[in-house]
């Protein structure tokens, strides 16, 4: 081990290096994130899209006079993250800022439930 490490030094420390970034950014921006493919998180979030979102996204995001949140392939966890916590406007219709609402951890909850409408319905 030790001579591999010795004879290797030079190339060994960029790739570290590199996967350090790959990797590190995400992980700093992103502290509360927890696992979006987790059942249980996206169950948590289905509750709490059902209690808040449903008047305006229709019943499982069907959509109404905020947009369609099924198959949606467009939507990363970053953008949901950012879009749910901020608010977003389209012309007269105004969804609210849900960070004084929710806590980072059941904002990333609704992401993980609307990311699982992917296959929902129509392709977009
Ligand atoms: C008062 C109505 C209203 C409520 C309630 C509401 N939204 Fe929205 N939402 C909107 C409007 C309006 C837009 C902007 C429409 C557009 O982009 O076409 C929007 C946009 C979004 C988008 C971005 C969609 C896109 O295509 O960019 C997401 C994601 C979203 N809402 C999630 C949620 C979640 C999660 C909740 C519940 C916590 C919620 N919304 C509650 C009205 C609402």
């Amino acid at each position: 081990m030790r001579s591999i490490l010795t004879s290797r030094h030079g190339s060994l420390i960029p790739l570290l290096f590199a996967s350090t970034m790959a990797c590190g950014p995400a992980l700093a921006d992103n502290p509360s994130r927890p696992d979006l493919d987790n059942p249980a998180t996206i169950a948590a979030g289905a509750k709490r899209f059902n209690q808040n979102c449903v008047y305006c996204h229709g019943n499982a995001g069907s959509g109404g006079k905020g947009a369609a949140l099924q198959g949606r392939h467009d939507l990363t966890p970053e953008y949901l993250f950012q879009t749910i916590s901020n608010g977003k406007q389209r012309g007269s219709l105004l969804m609210p800022a849900w960070r004084e609402a929710f806590s980072e951890q059941e904002i990333w909850e609704l992401g993980s439930y609307i990311l699982s409408l992917r296959d929902v319905g129509p392709k977009k």
